[in-house]
């Protein structure tokens, strides 16, 4: 079913979901499709239209049943299972991403992580050993890797990519260099700057 959703609808998935969790902890258990709209600044109609791509969830004056839409939802995005992630380049960035104890309690678990400073082979993060990135062909060879988290500079991305594609099923691509998915690994491309920017031209633009 989910191939059918647009990429539009499922990039909305996650802030739904957002949104979910917060009803859950006030113990909300039903929610229309209004309230959905009023916290995501989107129309109650959208809010219908995307939930009718994965099935008719809503009542007619009943609203969605809170915790059956975050399941379902959770469920589409394929967020009810572990994966197994490795993460190459344990600089700012990937260092950041290792500490955040968060992303292994949602099931993204990293099991091995690859750079090329021989300071920082050796070095542990949260109880894992980081590797020499020579040993990254072989690991993905033997092991299956759902998700690569590339934090590598800018100069040194395209030949990890290389490394990479086809042999992991994703990447979650931090370098700034843009990466495009084949048959085989999805990609998706991250931009911190870009929330930084927006935010710029909103506190330039107040009126
Ligand atoms: P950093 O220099 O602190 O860390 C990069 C790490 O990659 C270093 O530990 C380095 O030894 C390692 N490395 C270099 N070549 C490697 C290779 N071939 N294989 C494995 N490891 C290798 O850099 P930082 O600040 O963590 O940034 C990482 C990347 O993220 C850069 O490409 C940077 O431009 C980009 N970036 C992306 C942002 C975003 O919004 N997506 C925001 C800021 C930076």
């Amino acid at each position: 079913m989910g191939n059918d959703i647009s990429k539009v609808v499922i990039k909305r998935l996650p802030r739904y979901l957002r949104v979910l969790e917060l009803f859950m902890e006030r113990e909300v258990e039903r929610v229309s499709s209004k309230e959905l709209a009023i916290k995501l600044g989107s129309t109650a109609s959208q809010v219908r239209q995307d939930f009718n791509c994965f099935g008719d969830f809503g009542q007619h004056g009943y609203g969605y049943k809170v915790k059956d839409l975050y399941a379902k939802i959770k469920e589409i995005l394929g967020l009810n299972k572990k994966y197994s992630c490795i993460l190459v380049g344990a600089g700012n960035i990937g260092q950041a991403i290792i500490n955040y104890s968060k992303f292994s309690n949602i099931g993204f678990d990293i099991e091995a992580i690859f750079d090329i400073n021989p300071k920082l082979v050796g070095v542990s993060f949260r109880g894992i050993e980081v590797c020499d990135v020579e040993n990254l062909n072989d690991y993905i060879q033997k092991n299956d890797i759902d998700i690569a988290i590339l934090c590598v500079p800018e100069i040194q991305t395209l030949q990890t990519y290389e490394i990479l594609k086809n042999k992991v099923r994703g990447i979650w691509n931090f370098a700034t260099v843009d990466l495009n998915p084949t048959d085989y690994t999805s990609v998706e491309n991250v931009h911190l700057n870009d929330g930084l920017f927006t935010l710029v031209y909103f506190i330039n633009n107040r009126n």
